[in-house]
């Protein structure tokens, strides 16, 4: 009746960026990312007969109305055949990463956790599809290393699910995770997509891009290929941007802390140094390098005014169970 699931976040190199239906969260074109050591959410479910509703916690405190939280345990009891509510206690392990919020590493943890408390053995396809119920990036935080998440055709979503492409060990690719100080409130990824989508001329064009992407991505992580993953992950980041920002109305997730980061892994690309970016749904930016590199490069970007501070990563194990009773 209760498990503790951990997950981590994971840095998409060719991004999802679209849903083609937003109740199932089917996205408009494949995906893939890297999932990232040490940002983890640990996650506790425990089905319990005597709560009369869902007690949904984050970080210690009591969530008004998680409604994708919500939306995901009932699909989990729909499975199982119960109508038990679950407590549920979920605790961000990023170190001090203020805004650094993780839909992905929430929800694979979240999709581990309530499966098992709930009596279901669900791995791989099984798993990566309920995952994706919660958040469209979680499933590909089911699997550790490279991940590919398939975008499928089907209406009831059952063929769109998230493959490994190559295991954690496969290559040693630090990432930095640049935050950069920002007051600004962002629009949520969901909504994003949704204006992108729907607005934005560029927005089929984007849509045909991201084959080509994944075609070069797939390449280049065969070859441990750093150029080639870093300009592709680099330009697809950039595109994405350009979408969002030409949709009506504009959405820019950009501070003049990301400009500035940017601005920097140009200048000591052309100095020599494997730094190549990517940014999200916010102003924080994720530096790809390699072993050489990185502490050159991390001391160059921790000096910067409006960096607060440099985290590095790497390739992240999949969801993982800690204990299920
Ligand atoms: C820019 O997975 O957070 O990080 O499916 O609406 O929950 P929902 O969106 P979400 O979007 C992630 C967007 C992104 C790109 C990516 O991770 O592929």
């Amino acid at each position: 009746m209760r498990a503790t699931a951990v997950a981590n976040a994971n840095l998409a190199l060719v991004k999802y960026w679209g849903k083609r239906d937003e109740g199932l969260i089917l996205p408009q074109h494949g995906s893939i990312s890297l999932t990232l050591e040490g940002l983890e959410t640990r996650t506790l479910v425990a089905f319990d007969p005597s709560l009369e509703e869902d007690d949904i916690r984050l970080g210690g405190r009591r969530v008004g109305s998680p409604r994708r939280v919500q939306g995901l345990l009932h699909i989990v009891r729909a499975m199982a055949g119960t109508d038990c509510r679950a407590r549920v206690e979920s605790e961000n392990g990023f170190p001090t990463a203020a805004g650094l919020a993780s839909s992905a590493s929430a929800f694979a943890a979240l999709a581990l956790a309530a499966s098992r408390a709930a009596g279901l053995e669900l791995e791989g396809a099984a798993l990566s599809r309920l995952a994706r119920q919660g958040s469209g990036s979680a499933c590909r935080s089911v699997y550790g290393g490279f991940v590919e998440w398939l975008p499928g055709s089907l209406p009831d979503g059952s063929d769109s699910f998230s493959v490994p492409l190559a295991p954690q060990d496969h290559w040693d690719l630090p990432v930095l995770i640049v935050l950069v100080r920002s007051g600004a409130k962002e629009v949520p990824s969901s909504e994003g997509m949704r204006r992108s989508v729907e607005t934005s001329p560029f927005y089929p064009v984007w849509r045909q891009q991201a084959e080509k992407d994944l075609n070069l991505l797939r390449q280049a992580i065969a070859e441990r290929d750093l150029h080639l993953l870093g300009r592709v992950a680099e330009e697809n980041a950039m595109r994405m941007h350009a979408v969002a920002m030409a949709a009506s109305p504009p959405v820019l997730y950009w501070s003049p802390g990301t400009l500035r980061v940017l601005e920097k892994v140009r200048a000591l690309r052309r100095e020599g140094l494997h730094a190549y970016a990517s940014m999200d749904a916010g102003p924080h930016v994720h530096v790809l390098t390699s072993r050489d590199c990185a502490a050159a490069l991390e001391a160059e970007l921790a000096a910067l005014p409006e960096v607060s501070e440099v985290l590095v990563s790497g390739p992240g194990p999949a969801a993982r169970l800690l204990g299920a009773e």
